[in-house]
């Protein structure tokens, strides 16, 4: 398939991932077979943790809380359940929200295409206190990310919180092997990171980052840029 997909048989789940007809080919397929392998691939998530830990500090209880490709959902919509938020997850990957749903059953999770959450979008999930993107910007081609951006802007109450991470990289829709997949990532040297962050209307409040070796061989070093944003009214 060379466009967003729509799959006729969905289960139980009521949203169709669709993609706003941006290509995906391969990108959920390939987290679909990666299954539970990804938390086994990186075990120390020190600095998500701590971006998690921060908003925690920063919102105020039971805000609602959308993680944007939010995976097997450990550790992040777990933590910010346990903190006693309502969240709400989204994932392209069937087999990512199955396990978020099993991991995490006290979160919400859709099987969506962040694509799919704008305000032409087909899905209307509400407003947010705070939104996560942990390293799931990264699977869009760069010319998606700031309309992504915007999207989240969007989701948000005014005042509300953005917690992004990404891998710093001058990469556009890279192919990579990943896991024993393929997948394309994209992203930025920090200071284009910033600047493409501020310029879909976000105040970067704080900026952090960290050396992570993966506990698997096939996928790299890299350096994680978390930023701390408010939305900009
Ligand atoms: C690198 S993983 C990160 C998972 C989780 N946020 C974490 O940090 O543990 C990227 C996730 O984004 C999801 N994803 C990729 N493209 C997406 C899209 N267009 N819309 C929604 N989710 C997407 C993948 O299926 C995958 O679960």
């Amino acid at each position: 398939m060379s466009r967003g997909f729509i799959e006729v048989d969905y289960g139980s789940d009521e949203t169709v991932p669709e993609g706003m007809g941006h290509d995906r080919e391969g990108q959920a397929e390939a987290f679909d077979a990666i299954g539970d392998r990804y938390d086994e691939a990186f075990p120390y998530k020190e600095g998500q943790l701590a971006a998690a830990e921060w908003l925690i500090g920063a919102l105020p209880a039971g805000a609602r809380v959308l993680d944007l490709g939010s995976g097997t959902g450990l550790p992040t919509a777990r933590q910010l359940v346990e903190a006693g938020f309502e969240v709400v997850g989204v994932d392209l990957s069937r087999g990512m929200v199955d396990l978020a749903r099993k991991h995490v059953p006290g979160a919400t999770f859709h099987r969506l295409d962040i694509a799919d959450l704008g305000p032409d979008g087909p899905h209307d999930l509400g407003r947010f206190g705070a939104v996560v993107a942990f390293f799931s910007l990264l699977m869009l081609p760069r010319a998606e990310i700031p309309d992504a951006l915007r999207t989240v802007h969007d989701l948000l109450i005014p005042r509300g919180l953005f917690t992004l991470s990404m891998v710093e990289a001058d990469v556009d829709d890279f192919k990579i092997p990943f896991l024993g997949n393929a997948i394309r990532v994209s992203g930025y040297l920090r200071d284009d990171l910033r600047k493409v962050v501020e310029e879909a209307d976000f105040k970067v409040i704080e900026e952090s980052s960290y050396s992570y070796a993966p506990a698997i061989s096939d996928v790299p070093p890299e350096e994680q840029l978390f930023l701390h944003c408010t939305r900009r009214d």
